[in-house]
């Protein structure tokens, strides 16, 4: 049998991590956070695959591809599209493993805009506000909810 497999979805913007905002996103890079995410998949045999695109549909066949491709689980940071997006919502909804949602920031504590969510309709947990160390969490409680 084939290693489990988790796909890691970065939403529009995200490919600026580390010099868009800092004071809100931090300093770490997109690199930064995808490379501790690979080296915590390989120490716990899960295959990884970790994708950033600043285009809707290009997430939307992320997420298709996950369906087929023996993903058990996604962690996505939709990013903007997080506020917006019944699209990816509704591809969400056509995956059926687990899936986590992560904010770097706090989304509750910024505009009022950013305080709601389609993806958290889909979403069986939701990490907001740990900075890009969410994401690690995220991966954490997946490994150990699949054992
Ligand atoms: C974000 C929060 C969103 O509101 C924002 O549009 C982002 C990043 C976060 O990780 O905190 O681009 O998803």
């Amino acid at each position: 049998m084939g290693q489990p497999k988790v796909t890691v979805l970065h939403g529009p913007n995200l490919n600026l991590l580390g010099v868009r905002q800092p004071d809100v996103y931090g300093y770490e890079t997109l690199d930064d956070v995808n490379n501790a995410l690979g080296e915590t998949a390989e120490m716990q045999g899960w295959d990884i695959s970790c994708f950033q695109s600043n285009h809707e549909g290009e997430l939307i066949d992320a997420i298709h591809a996950a369906r087929l491709d023996g993903t058990l689980a996604i962690i996505i940071n939709p990013a903007a599209y997080t506020h917006t997006s019944v699209a990816i919502l509704d591809a969400l909804n056509a995956f059926e493993g687990r899936v986590i949602e992560v904010h770097i920031s706090n989304v509750h504590k910024r505009e009022s805009f950013r305080h709601h969510s389609y993806v958290s309709q889909r979403a069986d947990g939701v990490i907001a506000g740990l900075g890009t160390e969410g994401y690690q969490a995220a991966l954490n409680a997946i490994i150990k909810s699949c054992v």
